[in-house]
């Protein structure tokens, strides 16, 4: 069974991450509060000590953190499963400077495997397919454009100890199968399992719309069911997305699904809540000036939802096509409040959140209002920041590792 590389005995000043690691079902792995400790690079201890919020930095965050199960299972495919090529795909790759990390990691991780196994073994580690998938609207060619350089850069660092690898994409939606049966042997997915399919459908109703008027997620003041049809649709979709995955996954197959969670049902500490709250202000103070239509406003509804890690495990374990080998929720403080310029930092947080949602408002509101709108929620978080909202904030993160379920 994989676990995660924590090393609670020796912390650095960069393991500021406190892990609360729930037991998996079949482990127990580390209870309570403990240190993780899986960053090896001088590059990655540049971004985990970045003062300024940046939604960029915080996915490289969970990235980084994941890193050490990567290894792990990309290690037990190459040795246990003994095929010619494998194939891994990363859901929801995206097409920022992050979308060839997967590939990045993995092949960093076969070199150093390379480089112990020519020393104790004979045998040939297999050549990767990467397949990366993201929606159709996805810049797939800017990643493409970008590959030649990687791959030169690849050869470099890595000279002889590479594996010879390709990469393809797959565009089109994870909630639904994208490829054929027993084809796949690992999936990576991170920061994009919170995207749901689409907003729950009971939020269009007149009784939704008179009771979170104004809200475009589930507040503080939101009624439980508008909680409860969240919950639901994102247990509908993430069935969905399991299944899929099981019926493409070779025997022997996983994946890692690393995804924003909550700490618990209290939405006074949760960024999200706090982050579309400002976000919902921004836009009704544009409605109340009719530069927005409210009808437009009130049929507007975040298609978002970050679990509880006791959710995802009840789905997963009442669909019963995967094992949990091991499932952490990761938390830690969202703002360092010591190092904040309160209007520069209110503006790049509102610019990180315009990069991640732009094409989402735009379809709705279209796009000749955007930077108005950004501006004034810019002007809300530096407010939120000097009130310290925002800086008693937790973000938290789902981190799954699942392996295929195969009946003896
Ligand atoms: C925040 S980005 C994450 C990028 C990258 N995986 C990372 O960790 O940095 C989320 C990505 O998920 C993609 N996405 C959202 N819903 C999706 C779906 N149903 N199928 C495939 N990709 C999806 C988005 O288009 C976006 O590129």
């Amino acid at each position: 069974m994989a676990s995660l590389s924590l090393d609670p005995h020796h912390p650095t000043e960069h393991d500021a991450f406190l892990v609360a690691a729930a037991p998996s079902q079949s482990s127990q792995v580390g209870e309570g509060k403990m240190f993780i400790n899986a960053f090896d690079k001088t590059a990655d201890l540049d971004v985990l000590d970045h003062p300024i919020p940046n939604f960029i930095y915080y996915m490289r965050k969970v990235i980084i953190m994941a890193k050490s199960i990567l290894e792990k299972a990309t290690e037990q495919l190459c040795r246990t499963l003994f095929l010619d090529r494998i194939t891994i795909v990363d859901l929801g790759c995206s097409s920022g400077p992050n979308a060839l990390s997967v590939v990045s990691q993995v092949l960093d991780i076969i070199s150093k495997l390379d480089e112990r196994q020519s020393k104790e073994e004979e045998r040939t580690l297999p050549e990767i397919q990467f397949i990366l998938n993201d929606l159709p609207s996805n810049d797939f060619n800017s990643v493409f454009q970008s590959l030649e350089e990687f791959n030169k850069k690849i050869k470099e660092e890595r000279g002889n100890l590479l594996v010879p690898y390709y990469v393809a994409a797959a565009s089109g939606s994870f909630h639904g199968r994208l490829f054929p049966s027993s084809t796949v042997q690992f999936f990576y997915c991170s920061t994009s399992l919170h995207w749901l399919s689409q907003a729950p459908r009971e939020l269009g109703s007149a009784e939704a719309i008179s009771q979170n008027r104004g809200n475009i997620y589930f507040t503080r003041t939101s009624p439980p069911w508008i909680v409860k049809a969240y919950r639901e649709q994102f247990r509908r979709d993430f069935s969905t997305f399991l299944e899929s995955r099981f019926e493409e996954l070779s025997v022997g197959g996983g994946a890692l699904l690393i995804f924003p969670g909550r700490e618990g049902e209290d939405e006074d500490g949760d960024i999200f809540n706090h982050i579309s709250e400002l976000f919902s202000d921004s836009l009704n103070a544009m409605a109340e000036e009719g530069i927005i239509s409210k009808a437009k406003l009130d049929a507007f509804n975040m298609p978002f939802y970050s679990p509880l890690l006791e959710e995802v495990k009840s789905i997963i374990l009442n669909e019963s096509s995967f094992d949990i080998e091991q499932a952490h929720l990761l938390s830690y403080k969202w703002l360092d409040a010591t190092k904040l310029d309160i209007l520069r930092d209110g503006k790049m947080i509102a610019n990180g959140f315009r990069a991640w949602n732009e094409s989402l408002f735009a379809h709705h509101f279209g796009d000749a209002i955007l930077d108005e709108l950004f501006e004034r929620f810019a002007e809300r978080v530096s407010r939120g920041i000097l009130e310290e909202k925002l800086t008693n904030c937790t973000v938290s993160n789902i981190i799954i590792e699942l392996k295929k379920n195969t009946p003896p």
